[in-house]
């Protein structure tokens, strides 16, 4: 790929790479052999690339890409080059005049064991792992480490012998004794890949076995590798691969190709998990999950991204992409994908809410700063910086979109195509529009410009009712903001799934699925015998903000008949925006919830429980452009949620007596009753309950999972109640000692405490001094810094932002992907108003002289381009 280099002086070290500049690799790799030998100093690494000069692309010598690598010896088919028939830069290998075809032979000296970037292979503990995407792969060999360089992989591992797990793509072939009391194993990769999706794995682990037999009649083996005391938290994840298997053999079609897959836990990991072919590696956090020590969401969590993560063998392994700008084609397809499974493990409408709570909060307001960026960028500086809401998120919601107007048959009919014509290579985001409409046989490429344009659009709307003619007509409207770098936005096709209702009877009379594909549209409903209440974008059939001319008292209504669940949360949330964001009377949304929570909550516990979500302080900050003010807008989210408590005082003691503690199950009945009577105790402590401290304190001591512990604790340490004081740290003292030697339960200690809505500058501070925080466990950062990120009114104060600074800065070096994403919690700096406005620009204008990783000068150059 061609490197463009920007002209502006800041950005020179760290050049922007475009689109339009993509070439085919000049070589490729046919096949690739490496040899892997670890020692407590370093570890050597052999490799053997088969390589072929591609026909028809452009002419230019073999270049091969390679980071921090200590060259000890590069040979071309079989012949030591001499330092002149070769140049070797910080990012690269080129080597002069190589035949067209030939064998390249490099032994590079790396650094595992001091590598606190957890990027290439990495030492974590006593566990060595690797993590390659995006662009890992190259501090481990010299390699064309792109992914449209597709390999069949050998690797022989060797390592003293108190590592006995000696784990790598493929199958085992080989295993035995080596020299000086150490072994080895060697393992062969029958498919093609590129080389971020390489894996190996030596340490010494447990390991949970069990197998599935395919559709197709191969019977594989399941693995999963973890430390030997974890080993008992292996079972969900466990029946979730195989739940995941049978998924897509029933609804794609898909079923899986290699013998055996195996999953590895491992503690120090930047991200959740990734989809290495055949050999996953994945955050303890994202696949060990224990009732004892394990909440219901992430326990949730577990089972969604073993999928996703499986899901992946087909749309970003067998099919992979061109380039990283395709990213959104494996990630959002992916998403989309283990969303729909995930439905079949709670009830689709709380599927949907949680999917769309989040899709709003990260990525409307990632799309709403100086982030913002299509789900198909076309020119990055540092692609680890575009693993974001936009791309996975919003990318998921144009596969949905599509798979909606499609409907279940044709978006088969679509994708069948897709993995028909493109299994095997590396694709773009226009292959996958070409195959879905060819196979579907209905013309879906007018959806690229969703993956092409940047911003939420907005769908404004009126309605109008004609009793003389018994029409009701529906006017919408569609517009996004202009974005610099995306200039020319054009109309987009938004699905809005619509309903009218009577508004005397609650009795739906009209559903239909629009399609406003035009600026402007009118739809026109007939037959309709009286003035109706419409609810739109049922199921949030498209990512847009909603600006309709309902009456406060239309959505009310929608609360309390909507059959749709999604839309009865929705017309809350629409109602509580009102309230919040424009001074509304908080009056139609009280009593509309307080007319429906009791009943609903007989039925539907885990509905009930989402319908009293309030939107975050961060969501609410996003849709404010200026002049924002963090205590204003806490203290009028606070004022309502404590008049909600007040409203409903007397019904919390019987709804909590309904809920009584039970032997743990992991279902979603059961998992809607925990989560409600979480909810439950925690409007007791704001309605002044003088029982809430009792229940709490009851609730901790009798708690059979961490569900109801961690409920009970976290309603003690945030209420502040009366009297709690002590007994909260109390209980944080009991649950730290409890919990000691489980460090996702420690995770969630200082997550109870960073998290607390009073929390202060210093007490972040004080948490970070604790004896058990470690900087090297992205992990524990995350405990404390992404639950601190939720109390904006501590953020965004002078000490606040000076505290994400300085830890930026540590971390810039150490791990720079941890720390550009946790500076990104700033994004909206901007919106402030005077004078913290300005007093936040110098400090971040004063970080720019400390930091120098590609990804934290990119984000915080982003972030300073955004007054
Ligand atoms: N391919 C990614 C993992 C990844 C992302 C590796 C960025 C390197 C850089 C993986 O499939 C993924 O998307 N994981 C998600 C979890 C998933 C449930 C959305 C993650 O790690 O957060
Ligand atoms: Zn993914």
């Amino acid at each position: 790929m061609n490197i463009a280099t920007q002209p502006d002086d800041a950005q020179q070290a760290h050049p922007i790479v475009y689109l339009k500049d993509y070439q085919q690799p000049t070589y490729l790799v046919e096949s690739v052999s490496l040899n892997i030998s670890i020692f407590s100093n370093g570890t050597l690494v052999n490799s053997s690339l088969v390589m072929k000069r591609q026909a028809g692309a452009s002419l230019g010598e073999l270049v091969l890409l390679g980071r921090d690598l200590e060259l000890l010896e590069v040979c071309v088919n079989g012949q030591e080059l001499r330092p002149d028939q070769y140049r070797l830069d910080r990012e690269s290998l080129t080597i002069f005049g190589a035949p067209d075809q030939c064998v390249v032979d490099t032994q590079v000296r790396i650094h595992p064991e001091s590598n606190t970037q957890l990027e290439g292979l990495y030492q974590a503990g006593e566990l060595f792992v690797t993590q390659n995407e995006p662009e890992g792969f190259r501090k481990i060999t010299f390699f064309p480490d792109r992914p449209d360089v597709l390999s069949v992989f050998t690797t022989r591992i060797e390592a003293d012998k108190k590592y006995p797990t000696l784990l790598a793509n493929g199958n085992l072939i080989e295993a035995g004794d080596a020299s000086d009391g150490r072994h080895y194993a060697i393992w062969q990769d029958p498919t093609k890949k590129p080389s971020y999706l390489f894996a190996c794995v030596v340490g010494d682990l447990a390991v949970l076995k069990d197998s599935y037999t395919t559709i197709e009649g191969r019977e594989v083996s399941l693995e999963l590798y973890t430390e030997a005391k974890d080993l008992d938290k292996c079972h969900v994840g466990m029946q979730a691969l195989k739940d995941s298997m049978h998924w897509d053999e029933q609804e794609y079609g898909r079923a899986y190709d290699l013998d055996n897959y195996m999953i590895v836990a491992v503690s120090q990991f930047n991200m959740g998990a990734m989809e290495n072919k055949g050999l996953n590696i994945f955050n303890t956090a994202c696949v060990l999950s224990d009732p004892q020590t394990t909440t219901d969401p992430s326990n949730f969590y577990v089972k969604s991204t073993i999928a996703h993560e499986y899901f992946h063998n087909w749309t970003g392994n067998r099919i992979t992409c061109r380039d990283w700008f395709q990213l959104c084609l494996k990630e959002g397809f992916t998403v989309f994908r283990d969303q729909s499974f995930s439905e079949t493990l709670q009830s689709p409408a709380v599927q949907r809410i949680d999917d769309v709570a989040s899709l709003k909060s990260a990525q409307f307001a990632e799309d709403a700063g100086p982030m913002s960026h299509p789900p198909r960028p076309d020119q990055f500086v540092e692609i680890n910086n575009f693993y974001t809401a936009t791309v996975y998120d919003k990318g998921a919601e144009i596969a949905r979109m599509i798979a909606t107007l499609l409907g279940k048959q044709k978006f088969r009919q679509g994708t069948d195509e897709y993995f028909r014509r493109h299994d095997g290579e590396a694709v773009t985001v226009e292959d996958l529009l070409n195959s879905l409409s060819d196979g579907s046989g209905v013309d879906v490429r007018h959806f690229l410009p969703w993956y092409t344009q940047a911003g939420t659009p907005t769908v404004t709307g009126q309605g109008e009712y004609d009793a003389a003619t018994q029409t009701y007509r529906l006017s919408l409207r569609q517009s996004v903001k202009p974005h610099a770098k995306y200039p020319n936005p054009k109309p987009l096709p938004i699905p809005v799934s619509t309903a009218l209702f009577d508004r005397a009877t609650g009795q739906v009379l009209a559903e239909q699925m629009l399609l406003l594909d035009q600026p402007e549209q009118q739809f026109v409903f007939e037959h309709i015998a009286v003035e109706p209440v419409v609810s739109l974008l049922r199921d949030f059939s498209a990512p847009v903000l909603l600006d309709f001319a309902y009456t406060d008292h239309d959505l009310a209504f929608l609360v309390q008949y909507e059959t749709n669940g999604f839309n009865q949360w929705q017309a809350a949330q629409e109602l509580l925006e009102r309230v919040l964001l424009k001074g509304h009377d908080a009056e139609p949304y009280l009593q509309a919830i307080a007319q429906t929570v009791p009943s609903l909550a007989a039925r539907d516990a885990l509905l009930t429980a989402r319908l009293l979500d309030v939107p975050s302080e961060n969501y609410l900050a996003s849709r404010i452009d200026q002049d924002y003010e963090p205590s204003e807008m806490h203290q009028r989210r606070e004022a309502l949620l404590n008049a909600l408590a007040k409203r409903l005082a007397e019904y919390w003691p019987t709804a909590y007596a309904d809920q009584p503690i039970v032997p743990y199950v992991d279902s979603s009945e059961a998992m809607g009753r925990r989560a409600w009577r979480n909810v439950v105790l925690s409007m007791a402590f704001r309605a002044g309950l003088p029982e809430a401290v009792q229940w709490a304190s009851e609730q901790y001591q009798a708690a059979v999972c961490m569900t109801e512990r961690l409920g009970a604790l976290r309603a003690l340490v945030w209420n502040d109640a009366a009297g709690a004081a002590e007994l909260s740290v109390q209980l944080l003292a009991d649950f730290e000692q409890c919990f000691s030697d489980e460090a996702l339960a420690i995770d969630l200690w200082f997550s109870v405490q960073s998290g607390k809505p009073t929390v202060t500058v210093a007490e972040i501070q004080a948490l970070l001094q604790h004896p058990r925080f470690d900087y090297t466990t992205p992990n524990r950062v995350r405990s404390v810094t992404s639950h601190f990120a939720q109390n904006p009114l501590a953020v965004w104060t002078v000490e606040g932002v000076q505290f994400y600074a300085d830890l930026t800065k540590h971390l810039d070096a150490k791990n720079p992907v941890l720390a550009s994403r946790i500076l990104q919690a700033l994004s909206r700096w901007y919106t402030l108003k005077a004078p913290l406005r300005e007093q936040v620009k110098a400090v971040l204008k004063a970080l720019q002289q400390d930091v120098s990783s590609s990804s934290v000068t990119e984000t915080l150059g982003n972030l300073l381009q955004a007054e």
